[in-house]
């Protein structure tokens, strides 16, 4: 297996993979970064979504191999200086998850949307979060704790 070098929310991280191994599992069961969750392994639900090179991405379907040389950021990169991150702290004040194990994509789905837009609207919103499913159905807290990040 090849030796890669992946760089994860800030550190040059080694690892032996085969490079069409989902980045999803490498960072699972490889480097055990398990905050980014395994839903449906399809592509369908969100749950896996990283950031590379600050686009929001499903880790499902991304093969190791595409990831390497780009900057990877997962929910376990957020709060590196132990304050969570404003878009955190909004989903803990308005209570936006239920069994929570969407949350860690909705957080990244969102940190993305609101770095290429500081004030969007509820319909973008709507547009930008509707690859990331949350099977308890908190759609309006997700929403109101993104306008709250944004406000
Ligand atoms: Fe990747 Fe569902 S686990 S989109």
């Amino acid at each position: 297996m090849p030796d890669l070098t992946l760089n994860i929310n800030g550190k040059d991280l080694k690892v032996s993979s085969p490079n069409d191994e989902p980045l999803l599992s490498v960072l699972r069961n490889r480097l055990d970064l398990t905050g980014t969750k395994y839903g449906c392994g399809e592509g369908q639900c969100g749950a896996c979504t990283v950031l590379i090179n600050g686009r929001a991405m499903r880790s499902c379907l991304t093969p190791v191999s595409a990831a390497v040389g780009k900057k990877i950021v997962t929910v376990e990169g957020l709060a590196a200086d132990g304050k969570l991150t404003k878009v955190q702290q909004a989903f803990v004040d308005e209570e936006a998850f239920q069994c929570a194990y969407c949350t860690s994509g909705m957080v990244m789905a969102a940190t993305a949307l609101l770095a290429i837009n500081a004030k969007p609207s509820e319909e973008e919103i709507i547009r930008h979060m509707e690859g990331n499913v949350c099977r308890c159905g908190t759609y309006p807290r997700i929403i109101a704790a993104i306008q709250r990040a944004a406000g």
